[in-house]
């Protein structure tokens, strides 16, 4: 026989997933209804509405995708793209990679713009690439998770509108703790998660296409390749007033994404971003003040999460595993060239707040004077403490 399961507890601040707020938790255990049973339908619209708020969007063509983020972005890309179109990506960590993968995979060519990783793409870097190639689409990473930058977007937005191509924004780790503005900065593709800024668990995209967006995939001269990603068969069952099964959808990770996505809205969404910066502020002040240097350059900073580049000879797994052992605490390693690197911290939803911070701090500060590392003990919770008192 198997014991019943259990999992210690954990402070997830790693990149995700976050820590799921309870009352999410406790709207999955909501029982279950048919797909298409009409009551099923109102929670299903009350989700799709609440999407569209969160993202700022009037757009119809909004839904959840099942799956993960990485589900979103082959929706996004396997409906507008077909075999030959050119799509610029903007490469400046892992997920941008991760796009570019995926558009080829559709059949494009793709012209990577790459940036250093910890910094941004420049609005320059995607018109000169728009100089040689006419693409059908432009693609960045708004919260780049490899890396802590959070994307300037404008620029590039009007220079893709300029070029008469539609631009996405993998919006996976901004959603629910930055500012999307989908429709008043001319978005036309975004999608995101559930595990993230939204406090939910992993399982759902929130996805939103632009009327224009739509009007590409309804032109395509080739069927999408996907069906179980195929946009206008799920519109059939998401939005409209005559619905048609597509799949059978997880009853319960729609639950869940509901009142992720109330709790957003009760918090309001300017306050939570507030929030989310003001405790990113106060982890680079702490980090910072023990000489710990953050990986993404100043003013860029993502305030869901924060790269930080490990001391030398203070070794990455090491202090990763011990801040599970001693303190139940999950922060992230590095990804790609930052493996070994950097750590990965997230302060995303329910957890950004200053109990985290504070806790996470003394627990790398403790653990670093332990293996050597020269630093006065308190020094994080002071410079912490200052930024609380002053913001
Ligand atoms: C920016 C970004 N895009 C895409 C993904 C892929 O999402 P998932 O792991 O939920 O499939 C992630 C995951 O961390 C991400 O951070």
């Amino acid at each position: 026989m198997y014991d019943e399961l259990r999992v210690p507890p954990r402070i997830l601040l790693g990149p995700g997933p976050s820590i799921a707020n309870p009352r999410v938790l406790k709207a999955m255990t909501t029982p279950m209804l048919g797909y298409l049973d009409a009551d099923f339908v109102d929670v299903m619209d009350d989700t799709v509405a609440l999407i569209r708020q969160v993202y700022g969007t009037q757009n119809s063509l909004t839904f959840p995708v099942s799956g993960t983020g990485t589900a979103g972005m082959e929706t996004a890309l396997t409906n507008i793209i077909e075999a030959g179109d050119s799509v610029i990506v903007g490469i400046n960590g892992y997920f941008g990679g991760r796009i570019a993968e995926i558009a080829e995979r559709c059949g494009a060519h793709v012209t990577p713009v790459h940036a250093e990783w910890g910094n941004i793409i420049e609005p320059e870097q995607i018109a000169e690439a728009c100089e040689k190639v006419t693409p059908k689409l432009v693609a960045v990473v708004h919260g780049e998770t490899s890396t802590g930058i959070l994307q300037p977007l404008e620029q590039i937005i009007d220079i893709a509108r300029e070029k008469e191509a539609l631009f996405l924004a993998d919006c996976v780790t901004s959603l629910g703790g930055q500012p999307i503005e989908f429709d008043e900065r001319g978005i036309d593709i975004a999608y995101s998660c559930t595990q993230k800024c939204l406090a939910g668990p992993p399982g759902l995209s929130p996805i939103s296409f632009s009327d224009r967006a739509v009007e590409v995939i309804q032109n395509r001269k080739t069927k999408i390749q996907s069906f179980y990603l195929d946009a206008t068969l799920l519109a059939e069952y998401w939005l409209g007033d005559s619905r048609k099964y597509h799949h059978t959808v997880s009853m319960s990770m729609i639950y869940a994404l509901r009142e992720a996505l109330r709790v957003v809205m009760e918090e309001g969404v300017s306050p939570r971003y507030q929030r989310h910066e003001r405790n990113a502020k106060a982890l680079i002040a702490g980090a910072e003040a023990i000489g710990l240097q953050p990986a993404a350059i100043e003013n860029h900073r993502a305030p869901m999460l924060t790269t930080l580049l490990i001391p030398d000879g203070i070794d990455d797994v090491t202090i990763r595993k011990r801040l599970i052992q001693d303190y139940g605490i999950e922060i992230g390693g590095g990804l790609g060239i930052f493996a070994g690197k950097a750590w990965r911290i997230g302060l995303m939803g329910d957890a950004a707040n200053e109990q985290n911070v504070l806790l996470v701090l003394n627990a790398i500060e403790t653990l670093l004077i332990e293996f050597g590392y020269k630093v006065d003990t308190g020094t994080a919770v002071s410079a912490v403490a200052a930024v609380y008192q002053n913001s």
